[in-house]
């Protein structure tokens, strides 16, 4: 059964009647543009295949009962009281969306609903994004208000940084909302402008799950992110988006070793997105590919927020014949890989590369063929 037919088949289990309203978002994979998106500068994200549902039925009063599918849990609570520090943590997503909502001034009634889906949790697949703009998206249409994709995607940005707690970027919950079937998303993180691109022709975006769940990665997060505004004070700009690589080869001494490692990944990084979109769009796939090997390479040595198992996984991957290049894909720390395919070869390099990853590292990874998939939304299914 598809993870949309759980959600609503819940419903109707557990609530005894049909919801009037099904809003979903998508994860999303990045193709390259790895922690650039807080330094102001570019990513290119595409949202996938896979979603978070949720199915609801308002209420006459101002409570909210909600059932997750993928916690097998249930909680209920006030819209008056969304930060009782003793509701379920894993509850805290949702809320805060409602949170961001009522802070926005909409008035959001009390709801039945079901929430579920099928991007793994932790995977580095942006469930909690998706999870923040699904129920922005169910909260506003409940309220009767109606927003910009863009606005609902920076609502889960503030969810983040106010009610979470985590110094994200743009890219997660703007790739979840703005998301265009069979495109990635260029996206210019200091102007906010996006810009389709056409996935390529003729090779698969495969994930590479790890089944390394992440670790360390909030605080190494953060840190990374300090480093960063470190050294563009440094460097006397407002943001890595600022400098070239020449800049920053002149100011090696001042900036010290780590803080330039930094920035050398940050200024190449954004340089790298640059031509895999005109690569993209010319069908150039071995210099997409380079590229992402490239990336790959700049986070594990310059960035370091690899690990064995991405490592280990990129490697294989990278040696298969057909793959034109793989890379880490999110945060880091553990999670999943992506790498570009070319159509023929998907089947070998999908039975091979999971073995091969298996005898190394004892973890059985899962590998699949995504579609870049249009963003989030919400339909209404008659009361
Ligand atoms: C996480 C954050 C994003 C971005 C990536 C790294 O997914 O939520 O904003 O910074 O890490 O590229």
């Amino acid at each position: 059964m598809t993870a949309r037919d759980t959600v609503l088949k819940t419903f109707a289990e557990r609530f005894g009647s049909q919801p009037t309203l099904l809003a979903r978002a998508p994860g999303r994979v990045n193709l390259i543009g790895e922690h650039t998106d807080y330094n102001d500068g570019f990513v290119l994200p595409a949202a996938i295949d896979r979603a978070i549902y949720v199915a609801a039925r308002p209420r006459r009063d101002r409570t909210v009962h909600l059932i997750s599918t993928d916690f097998r849990a249930e909680t209920t609570f006030s819209l008056y009281n969304l930060d009782d520090p003793d509701l379920p943590g894993w509850s805290k997503y949702p809320r805060g969306s409602l949170w961001w909502l009522e802070n926005q001034g909409y008035t959001v009634p009390g709801f039945d609903a079901v929430i579920g889906g099928d991007i793994p949790i932790g995977a580095g697949l942006s469930s909690s994004a998706a999870v923040e703009v699904v129920m922005i998206e169910l909260g506003l249409a409940l309220a009767g208000g109606t927003m910009a994709q863009l606005d609902k995607a920076l609502g889960g940005v503030e969810v983040e940084h106010q009610f979470i707690g985590m110094p994200c970027g743009v890219m997660d919950q703007m790739a979840s909302a703005l998301g265009q079937a069979g495109h990635a998303l260029l996206i210019d993180c200091r102007s906010l402008e996006t810009k389709p691109v056409p996935v390529p022709q003729g090779a698969s975006i495969v994930i590479l799950d790890t089944a390394k769940r992440r670790g360390l990665v909030d605080s190494e997060y953060a840190a990374r992110r300090e480093q960063c505004e470190a050294a563009a004070e440094v460097l006397g700009v407002e943001a890595l988006r600022d400098v070239t690589p020449d800049q920053v080869e002149a100011a090696r001494e001042k900036l010290g070793a780590v803080l330039y490692r930094r920035a050398k990944h940050v200024v190449s990084e954004n340089m790298r997105v640059q031509i895999t979109v005109m690569a993209l769009r010319g069908n150039a796939l071995k210099t997409v590919g380079q590229a992402l090997r490239e990336s790959h390479a700049s986070l594990r040595d310059d960035y370091e927020v690899s690990c064995t198992e991405l490592d280990t996984i990129v490697e294989i991957a990278n040696a298969q014949p057909g793959c034109y290049g793989a890379r880490m894909t999110g945060a880091g720390f553990g999670g999943c890989a992506v790498a570009l395919v070319a159509d023929e070869a998907v089947e070998a390099f999908v039975k091979t590369v999971g073995p091969a990853y298996s005898a190394r590292t004892g973890l059985t990874p899962h590998l699949y063929v995504c579609q870049a998939a249009a963003g989030s939304g919400v339909e209404r299914l008659g009361e």
